[in-house]
């Protein structure tokens, strides 16, 4: 039996009932780095200025003329809609438990509402790359469960992650970029990356005015890569006045938004933005989000070029590996006090 009083919102965070359907995120053509020989040198300056508003502005954009394959796009996208259509018993084998945190979860919570929907977690590099250092704090593992239905499954989960990453690398060029910094400033924190993909599906809903797919959240990480598919429900709060804006699913295009981890690094220049997914009484929605994280063992702090005098760093250094665990720890506890946070770590 399922527990619907688990699922409902407090009325302040209840969807309303007209959405706002305004101009919307900043739509980013990303021809001028994956065209070249078509474009001028003027319109990657352009481009980077384009992104370093959306960042300011917005914390999302979405991006077309990416790159990114279509058809390894669809292929994810299918064994996704085939996994999540097996029974419960077929996909709790692959269910993630309190060691490892990745696989088939049905149950999550967001500020302790359970949110609408299933998701399949994994991650991107393996192995997961472990300092000594973190080790004993560190009582995670980190191993993919792949199903065995469908049976192309773990394909197309790495042949899309391979695609995709090249895409948060070269958008982490022009942030680097936007910033006045070197395009490869960012390289070196992902050698041994954290990234990982989320399979997300948000089934119809009977009471979509009271519950949510995804209760409003930031993301994280540094950057996120997010696939959604032609329903819609994902909502952008803006910044301007606080409104909560939907997104409008565009046909092959991605949904970039700025992480917790972009904001430390750059000193509050760029913020991540809350987020949310409403439900719909009549289709299931798929998304497929890509998170880009650093090392385990990576202090994220204000970057030196970007503080001075006038501009003192905003927060003490936030070690990766210790943020993650105490995160996914007080997640499992779900207890009634806020996650950790990056403004726990800010200089007053
Ligand atoms: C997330 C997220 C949005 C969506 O998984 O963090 O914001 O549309 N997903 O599924
Ligand atoms: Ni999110």
């Amino acid at each position: 039996m399922v527990d619907v009083e688990a699922f409902i919102q407090s009325p302040e965070h209840r969807p309303k009932s007209s959405i706002i359907i305004a101009e919307g995120i900043p739509l980013i053509d990303l021809s001028p780095i994956n065209y070249k020989d078509t474009t001028s040198s003027l319109s990657i300056e352009t481009l980077v200025k384009e992104i370093g508003s959306a960042c300011k502005e917005w914390g999302f954009f979405q991006v077309i003329n990416h790159k990114v394959p279509l058809d390894k796009r669809e292929r994810i996208e299918e064994c996704a809609k085939k996994f999540f259509g097996l029974s419960l018993e077929e996909k709790v084998k692959v269910r993630r438990d309190e060691v490892n945190l990745l696989g088939y979860f049905e149950a999550e919570h967001t500020k302790n509402v359970r949110d609408w929907k299933e998701v399949y977690d994994f991650n991107v590099q393996q192995p997961t790359f472990i300092p000594p250092s973190l080790d004993q704090n560190l009582h995670f593992q980190w191993d993919n469960r792949w199903p065995h239905i469908p049976p192309q499954f773990r394909e197309a989960c790495e042949e899309y992650a391979e695609e995709v990453e090249k895409l948060a690398y070269k958008l982490m060029e022009l942030i680097a970029m936007s910033l006045g910094l070197e395009p490869n400033r960012f390289r070196d924190f992902f050698i041994h990356n954290t990234s990982n993909i989320r399979l997300n599906h948000y089934p119809p809903c009977p009471y979509p005015h009271l519950a949510l797919g995804l209760g409003r959240h930031k993301d994280t990480g540094v950057l996120t890569v997010l696939a959604q598919d032609d329903v819609g429900g994902l909502q952008v709060k803006r910044k301007s006045d606080g409104e909560w804006i939907q997104v409008n699913p565009i046909f092959n295009s991605f949904i970039i938004n700025v992480g917790d981890m972009i904001q430390v690094w750059s000193n509050d220049a760029y913020e991540s933005v809350e987020h949310r997914v409403m439900v719909n009484s009549e289709k299931d929605r798929f998304s497929i989000p890509f998170f880009l994280k650093p090392a385990l063992y990576t202090d994220v702090k204000p970057l030196e070029e970007l503080t001075d005098d006038r501009n003192p760093p905003k927060y003490s250094p936030i070690n990766w590996g210790k943020f993650r665990t105490a995160r996914m720890q007080s997640n499992f506890a779900k207890s009634n006090i806020d996650n950790l946070q990056i403004y726990h770590f800010k200089l007053s």
